[in-house]
């Protein structure tokens, strides 16, 4: 298993360009099942979850074809199969979604639980509801979920809790359905609006996306086309918050600074520079960082994905911080990686108190998911006087491209060995 090795201590400048968003990309691969043509997706990241979709799609008949690194053209109206049993589908949450939409086309669809990082129980029983109320019959098998409906006819449906992957998966179902569905308490997240939109380009006829009620007048058909997947809302935030820890000063480029504001406004108030531009938000970190309190909620509210790495920036500030997370019962795992490298927290339920220290020392440090594993390389971006060894790189491969290419042309000091 590959490990990154950074030697920390220096301030990071430069430009970054930010990648297509990671959970716009791994929802609308599965939607393009139910296009009876050609989807051609521009703005890929070229990410591990983005290449086992691609595999995933190509076992139930779909031609594809990556035309460049981050364009994937589609032909799902070669897509025969409803099962999507392969191994690679239980590795990753988003294979869900593979649910919504081969229902949506088949009527049937019999797909591998979804796994992904574990912050505690994930039930998806809104996902179910959603289908449900549609009309179909759902059942768990194992580990494999079943779902059919001899038709699927719109209706309103509430959600209990602010879910994206139900607000997603029930809009897939719900595109080719007869009649209008409503989804009320519907999550904003911007990938929630990218795969609104995708849709649409195909042909559908959905309303709403990005507000808490959203309005699918179901069609006929949905035909090809091509779309530009969103820029990463938590790719971006992830560097900023390294140019940060680093007291450097770096251009965020390539994203909509406007889905960055909990963000930025948090920044802003622990007195760091941030400016934005049209497409980029250049942050700037020069004097002591104030400590403040976070608390993680559903869009616009701040991202419980930068969770982890808002921790690292709150361990370097003058003074004591807090950090809510409300969206996962148990996102906490991190913290006692982050105590190896000097970092001092107390965690009381679903609140952590970090009292910000001056200096990390390098260590060694174990990635257990995506955001948790990217935060520990931003503690060794911190670290001086030796090498800090971020040991389960597959985490981090997950949803970050090339992510020591991209910090070293900021002139960190990082490089991966394979053992
Ligand atoms: C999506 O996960 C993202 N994953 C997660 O990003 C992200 O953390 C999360 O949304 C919240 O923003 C993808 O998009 C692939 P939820 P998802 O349904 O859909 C509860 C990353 O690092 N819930 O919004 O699984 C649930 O337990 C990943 O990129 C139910 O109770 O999250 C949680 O407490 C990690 N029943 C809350 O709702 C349900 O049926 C929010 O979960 C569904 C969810």
């Amino acid at each position: 298993m590959s490990k990154l090795c950074i030697r920390g201590g220096k301030r990071l400048k430069g430009d970054v360009i930010i990648n297509g968003a990671k959970n716009a990309a791994v929802a609308i691969l599965p939607a393009t099942v139910l296009v009876d043509g050609i989807s051609v997706i521009e703005n890929l990241p070229n990410i591990q979850d983005v290449r086992i979709l691609n595999e995933a799609m190509r076992s139930l008949g779909a031609v594809t074809q990556f035309t460049d690194e981050h364009t994937l053209e589609v032909d799902a109206s070669t897509v025969y199969q409803h099962s999507a049993l392969a191994e690679c589908i239980s590795k990753m949450r988003a294979s869900y979604y593979l649910i919504g939409a081969l229902l949506g086309r088949f009527g049937k669809a019999e797909v591998a639980m979804p796994g992904g990082c574990d912050f505690g129980g994930r039930p998806i029983d809104q996902h179910i509801k959603g289908f449900e109320a549609l009309g179909a019959t759902v059942e768990v098998h194992g580990n494999i979920i079943k779902a059919y409906a001899p038709k699927l006819v719109g209706t309103r449906i509430f959600l209990d809790v602010v879910s994206v992957g139900a607000t997603i998966n029930i809009m897939l179902a719900a595109v080719l359905a007869e009649g209008t569905t409503i989804i009320e308490n519907a999550a904003k997240e911007p990938h929630i609006v990218d795969v609104a939109n995708y849709l649409n380009m195909m042909g559908a006829n959905v309303k709403g996306a990005g507000t808490d009620v959203i309005r699918i007048k179901g069609v006929e058909k949905l035909t090809g086309g091509k779309y530009t997947t969103v820029p990463d809302q938590i790719e971006a935030g992830t560097y900023m918050i390294a140019a940060a820890i680093t007291k450097g000063d770096v251009y965020v480029r390539n994203i909509i600074p406007e889905h960055m504001e909990s963000l930025s406004s948090k920044m802003r108030e622990m007195g760091i520079g941030i400016e934005e531009g049209d497409d980029y938000i250049r942050v700037t970190a020069d004097k002591e960082l104030k400590a403040t309190n976070v608390k993680t909620l559903p869009y616009p509210g701040f991202p419980t994905d930068l969770h982890p790495q808002m921790a690292v920036l709150l361990s370097t500030a003058t003074g004591v911080s807090t950090l809510i997370e409300s969206v996962f019962e148990n996102r906490f795992q991190y913290v006692e990686q982050l105590k190896a490298v000097g970092a001092k927290f107390t965690v009381e339920g679903n609140k952590a108190t970090i009292e910000g220290v001056e200096h990390f020392t390098p260590a060694h440090l174990h990635a257990m998911d995506l955001r948790a594993g990217a935060a520990l390389v931003l503690a060794g971006l911190k670290a001086e006087g030796g090498e800090t060894i971020v040991h389960n790189t597959k985490y981090i491969d997950r949803g970050y491209e090339a992510i020591e290419e991209k910090l070293n042309a900021l002139g960190a000091d990082v490089y991966r060995t394979a053992h």
